[in-house]
């Protein structure tokens, strides 16, 4: 007989998105002519760099021709994509980011979502709330947590409330834990973390020798000088803290699958006995036992947006969402909605009108004005009672998307 990890059934329904999906598509079953304007899932509607187009073409190529086809490559990634993230940002920045740190992956999320292997199952959690779904689940699904409360949080857990008052920015724990996950630009609310509020962070994890775990894939989206784009922009950051990037959102990647997770060597963590061991080299064994590369071609596609020109087009790119997050902010706030996000992130998190449960605007939000977004409720029950909306949509949507805001009987 075959066990399963009964972790999994402490996990409420079907992952956010998936269960996004599942209702979008009930829905156009019974109303197959409605013009759904999807403003729910983070997916980008532009096309890649032409430089990522090129170089991907090129690479194509290469792989046609016996002397320059490539089989496995070296797990952690090409040198010629390692340096250019290392020159790009972190070198010029002023930042120390050896070339050994950096693992190359097929995106941040499946990093965010692994790194929690090469952790004991006693550490304590800490997590936002509202957040990124992937944190929390995969520390249940690993058995990190007890059971779903009536208050739709998980016992074990250390949450982190992320309140209108603060800005959203995470509370500093109670007491003391071990893992620390931090998202800034953050995914959902659209709001980024100071440098002071870096600055406590790094300090807390240092007296308490706990890891912060710092999601930055959307920090192509800060628009505002001051905004640290990286955490080792803190002083002891390299300490304490793994830093995920993703080429998902700053190029276009989402189906093309790229990101990269730096672990400094300086990163300790300890084993019961109290010796501390460094949590490079176990990311490394996982990495180099359970991943074999992303393919070459997507590496080359990836690597052009280091150059001059691929630089001044990913401006572009993210010039355009961010025009959306402005059109999206700016019709919401005139139609009376209250709205926070959308400077330094392609997300705006609104309040729902009248305090309507975020499920129940999300249905009338559908029915109504055919108009997907995601309930705050979704990424956590600090989320109630606010809504997520994209501006990842394509221009003439986003424009309809907010005429259809201002039309519907809020
Ligand atoms: C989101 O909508 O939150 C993101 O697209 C999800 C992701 O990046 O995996």
């Amino acid at each position: 007989m075959a066990f399963i990890n009964e972790n999994y059934l402490k996990l409420p329904g079907s992952y956010l998105f998936a269960e996004i999906a599942r209702r979008v598509n009930a829905f156009k079953e019974v109303n197959p002519s409605a013009d759904v304007i999807r403003l729910g899932i983070g997916d980008v509607t532009l096309p890649l760099p032409q430089v990522s187009i090129e170089a991907m073409h090129k690479a194509v190529d290469e792989m046609a021709v016996k002397e320059t086809f490539r089989g496995y490559g070296p797990e952690q990634g090409y040198d010629f994509l390692i340096e250019a993230i290392r020159e790009a940002n972190y070198t010029s920045r002023g930042l120390k980011v050896d070339s050994d740190e950096i693992f190359v992956s097929d995106g941040s999320k499946s990093d965010c979502a692994n790194i929690q292997e090469i952790f004991g199952l006693d550490n304590v959690v800490a997590i936002p709330d509202p957040v990124y779904p992937v944190y929390l689940d995969t520390n249940v699904m690993a058995g990190r947590t007890g059971e779903l409360g009536a208050d739709g949080h998980f016992a074990g857990v250390s949450y982190l409330p992320c309140t209108a008052e603060s800005g959203f920015a995470p509370s500093m724990p109670e007491g003391h834990v071990d893992m620390i996950y931090l998202c800034s630009p953050n995914n959902p609310t659209g709001t980024t973390l100071s440098r002071e509020q870096l600055e406590a962070w790094v300090a807390y994890a240092r007296k308490e020798k706990a890891v912060i775990l710092y999601d930055s894939a959307y920090a192509a989206y800060i628009t505002e000088d001051n905004v640290p784009r990286s955490i080792y922009e803190i002083e002891g950051a390299r300490e304490v803290a793994i830093e995920f990037r993703s080429f998902s959102k700053t190029a276009g990647f989402t189906g093309t699958r790229c990101g990269y997770t730096v672990v400094p060597k300086e990163l300790m963590a300890y084993t019961k006995n109290g010796e501390a061991r460094d949590l490079r080299s176990l990311w490394n064994r996982r990495h180099t036992t359970k991943f074999n590369g992303t393919p070459y071609i997507i590496q080359r596609g990836a690597a052009a947006i280091y150059t001059k020109e691929g630089q001044a087009q990913i401006k572009e790119l993210v010039g355009y969402y961010m025009e959306n997050a402005r059109i999206i902010r700016e019709g919401l706030t005139s139609a009376g909605l209250t709205c926070f996000g959308g400077v330094n992130a392609p997300y705006i998190w609104l309040q729902t009108p009248n305090n309507m449960p975020s499920w129940d605007f999300f249905n009338k939000l559908l029915s109504e004005a055919n108009i997907v977004g995601t309930p705050g409720a979704g990424f956590g029950s600090c989320g109630e009672g606010y809504f997520r909306l994209t501006a990842f949509g394509d221009r003439e949507n986003t424009l309809r998307a907010v005429e259809r805001f201002k039309n519907l009987k809020l």
